[in-house]
């Protein structure tokens, strides 16, 4: 019987178990090369502008990734709380992706335009003024730290080589749009941008 052979022979087996899982894996992944709605913009996707990358840059660094999602499942009590569920197409310009596991807050993903700077202000530096029941952190040091500009244009040259189109001219303009402003702002036209791709479907309850 061959099964024996395979069953009395751990070497044999985990040779064939390794081929089993590289197949299953193939099967999975491979697909992904050609399906081309994962790796094609939506029609309203824009890259983002100089202030709102720093904005990104600080997101990422003050750790708000880790208490906040920006993925809306596909199910109704989320596109019915945070609007159109995610599509991968409006994540081709996101290095890294920032979808996050944990949500100790609300998803962000389309949080862009629903309340206004001042709210995300006030906010920031204490959650606890628009929202007291909060217990997300305040942020009070991104209203000093001002920004110099001194690396934006090379954080879009780097996005460039991954694939996000600036042109020169936006990348030769960064340094102005970002230098002496504080960070604060660069981080609340951030979150004002999340979302733009779908502005016009949000809450619609999905599909
Ligand atoms: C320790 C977890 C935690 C961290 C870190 C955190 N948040 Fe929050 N966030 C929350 C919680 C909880 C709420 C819900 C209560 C509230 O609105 O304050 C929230 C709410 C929000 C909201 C309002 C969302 C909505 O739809 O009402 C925004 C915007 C937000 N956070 C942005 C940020 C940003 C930007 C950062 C990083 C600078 C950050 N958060 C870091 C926990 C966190």
């Amino acid at each position: 019987m061959n099964h024996e052979k395979v069953e009395k022979n751990v070497g044999l087996m985990g040779i064939l178990i390794v081929v089993a899982i590289s197949f299953g894996g193939l099967a999975e992944i491979v697909p992904l090369f050609f399906l081309k709605d994962t790796t094609q913009p939506i029609s309203t996707l824009r890259p983002y502008t100089a202030l709102e990358l720093e904005g990104r840059d600080i997101y990422i660094r003050e750790g708000c990734h880790v208490c906040h999602t920006q993925m809306v499942r596909p199910f109704r009590a989320e596109t019915e709380r945070y609007g159109h569920y995610s599509v991968a197409g409006e994540d081709v310009y996101e290095f890294p992706f920032l979808w996050g596991s944990k949500r100790t807050g609300p998803d962000l993903a389309r949080v862009g335009g629903r309340y206004s700077d001042e709210w995300h202000y006030v906010h920031l530096m204490n959650p606890r003024d628009p929202v007291p029941e909060s217990n997300m952190p305040a942020f009070p040091w991104l209203d000093e730290n001002i920004m110099d500009g001194e690396k934006t244009a090379s954080k879009m040259e780097t996005m460039r080589k991954l694939g996000v189109p600036y042109t020169d001219e936006e990348i030769a303009a960064a340094k102005e749009q970002v230098a002496g402003k504080k960070e604060i702002t660069a981080l609340i036209a951030y979150l004002q941008s999340l979302g733009h791709e779908h502005g016009t479907v949000q809450n619609s309850g999905g599909e």
